[in-house]
C-alpha cells in the first residue's frame, strides 16, 4: 500500500458562491487532492453538484480531482464525470448490482478506479475486485452530509482493509469526521488519504486553510505516538 500521506479537502464545505477560488485557495494552502462529493438525493438524502460544476472547476487547478459518486445508478454518468475532468472516480459498492462492470468502465475511461463502502457494508465485497482498483474509500460517517462525527468502529475496518490490501498499490482513503482529534488513529489503523471538509474549510482563505491542513498533517504524522 502506498505510504504517502495525502490530504484531500472536500469542497462540500466550501463557499459554493465562489467555488473556483475555493479550489485555488485550498490547493495553494497545501492540499494534495481535491475531493468532489457528488450527491443525487436518491442514493443519499442530499443533493450537491454534478459534472458541469466539476468541468467549470477543472481550469482552476491541476491538482488530482478525486470524485466520490454518491449516486445510483452510477454507470450512466461515468463518462460524463470522466469528460468533466475527474482524475479518479470512486463508486459505492452499494450503488448497483454490477460493481465489477462499473470498475471496468472507469478503467476504460482512463481514470483511477475507486470503490467505497458505507459504514455497515462489509469489506468482503472487495475480495474479488482487488486487482481492478486503485483506491478503497472507507466511509467513516453515513454519506450525505458534512460535519458528522467519526464512527470509531471504522478504525478496525480500516485496519482490516489495510491488511487486505497488503503490498498492492492501492490507496486507502477515509472520509467523514476527519479532524485533528481523529486523523492520528485513522493513520495508525493504516489509512493514507484523508478527506476533510469542515476541518479544512474553516476560517477564510489561504492562510486559514493552510493552518488547518498543516494541523491535520502534523496530527497524522504523529502516528507512532
Ligand atoms: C459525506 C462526504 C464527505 C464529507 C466530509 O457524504 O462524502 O466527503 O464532505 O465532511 P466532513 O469532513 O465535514 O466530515
Ligand atoms: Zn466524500
Amino acid at each position: 500500500m502506498p505510504s504517502q500521506i495525502r490530504i484531500a479537502p472536500s469542497i462540500l464545505a466550501a463557499d459554493f458562491s465562489k467555488l473556483g477560488q475555493e479550489v485555488r485557495d485550498v490547493v495553494e494552502a497545501g492540499a494534495d487532492w481535491v475531493h468532489l462529493d457528488v450527491m443525487d438525493g436518491h442514493f443519499v438524502p442530499n443533493i450537491s453538484f454534478g459534472p458541469d460544476v466539476i468541468k467549470a472547476l477543472r481550469p482552476h487547478s491541476q491538482a488530482f480531482f478525486d470524485c466520490h459518486l454518491m449516486i445510483a445508478p452510477a454507470d450512466p454518468y461515468l463518462e460524463a464525470f470522466a469528460k468533466a475532468g475527474c482524475d479518479g472516480i470512486t463508486v459505492h459498492a452499494e450503488a448497483g448490482p454490477h460493481l465489477h462492470r462499473s470498475l471496468q468502465t472507469i478503467r476504460s475511461l482512463g481514470k483511477k478506479v475507486g470503490v467505497t463502502l458505507n459504514p455497515a457494508t462489509p469489506l468482503s465485497v472487495l475480495e474479488n475486485v482487488l486487482d481492478d482498483i486503485d483506491l478503497i474509500l472507507i466511509m467513516s460517517v453515513n454519506p450525505g452530509f458534512g460535519g458528522q462525527k467519526f464512527i470509531p468502529a471504522m478504525l478496525d475496518k480500516i485496519a482490516a482493509a489495510a491488511a487486505m490490501i497488503g503490498s498492492r498499490p492501492i490507496d486507502l482513503e477515509v472520509d467523514g469526521g476527519i479532524t485533528v482529534e481523529t486523523i492520528g488513529a485513522a493513520t495508525r489503523a493504516g489509512a493514507n488519504v484523508f478527506v476533510a471538509g469542515s476541518a479544512i474549510y474553516k476560517g477564510d482563505g489561504v492562510a486559514a486553510y493552510r493552518a488547518n491542513i498543516d494541523g491535520l498533517r502534523q496530527a497524522a504524522d504523529s502516528r507512532s505516538t
